[in-house]
């Protein structure tokens, strides 16, 4: 079997973990999600949290070094996945192809979900997170059955300490002025597709399966 290797690109907000969790249930692609990984050593306290945590406040790029060095660990071993909020400039892009190239690994697919500024902020501000189980909720598109308590393990939720006006406004900035160049980058190597990120969960959804519909197809054979 050859294997999915994909990215999924997009402002803050855009979907893009809603989407890979989706897909990594269905086909069993496992998601890896930088920011979750980086959340994760926050939460612990390690040294790696502490300094993540500077940067993740303010809405700034952590360190390309210490990015790629946590990609690297995560994918060795994995014939299949999908990049949720990595790369994210074009030194993590070319840090990946130099990765994927000592395994001998290639991307299949970089998915671009386009959605407005204003779009990203009224999702951001609304989005509610599970400090246990990590699911994510939306006070107003995807509300807990009972106010604020995450219907799966009852836990209280909480908002992440990102989701906030100014910080919101600087990951906006950042991604406009650093991400977004990656839309020329895979386009110049024929494997980005873009899609609306604007329309509801399951409209995206769909439109992500019929843009990967030949990939997936090569993938059950
Ligand atoms: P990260 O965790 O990657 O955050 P992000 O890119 O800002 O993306 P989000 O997680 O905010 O959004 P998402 O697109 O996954 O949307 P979601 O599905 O949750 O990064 C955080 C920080 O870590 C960065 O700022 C940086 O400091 C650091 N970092 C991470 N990776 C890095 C890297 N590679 N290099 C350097 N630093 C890095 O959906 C959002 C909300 O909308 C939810 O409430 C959801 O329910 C709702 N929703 C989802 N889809 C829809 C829809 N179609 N319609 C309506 N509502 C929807």
């Amino acid at each position: 079997m050859e294997g999915l290797r994909l990215v999924f690109l997009g402002p803050p907000g855009a979907g893009k973990g809603t989407q890979a969790d989706k897909l990594q249930e269905s086909f069993g692609i496992v998601r890896v999600s930088t920011g979750d990984i980086l959340r994760e050593a926050v939460t612990q306290g390690t040294t790696l949290g502490e300094v993540a945590r500077l940067y993740m406040d303010r809405g700034e790029l952590v360190p390309d070094d210490i990015i790629i060095s946590l990609v690297r660990e995560r994918i060795v071993n994995l014939t299949e996945f999908i990049l949720d909020g990595f790369p994210r400039n074009v030194s993590q892009a070319e840090g990946l192809d130099r990765l994927l190239s000592t395994l001998n690994k290639e991307l299949t697919r970089v998915i671009y979900f386009n959605v407005t500024d204003d779009e990203v902020k009224r999702r951001l501000l609304a989005r509610r997170v599970c400090p246990q189980c990590k699911r994510v909720y939306n006070l107003i598109t995807d509300p807990p059955k009972v106010d604020e308590k995450c219907d799966f393990c009852g836990t209280t939720l909480v908002t992440r300490t990102d989701d906030n006006d100014e910080t919101i406004g600087n990951r906006l900035k950042v991604y406009h002025e650093q991400t977004q160049p990656l839309l020329e980058y895979y386009e110049k190597k024929r494997i980005l597709k873009r899609i609306d990120g604007d329309m509801d969960p399951k409209g995206v959804y769909n439109a992500l399966l019929e843009v990967l519909k030949d990939d997936l197809y090569k993938k059950e054979r």
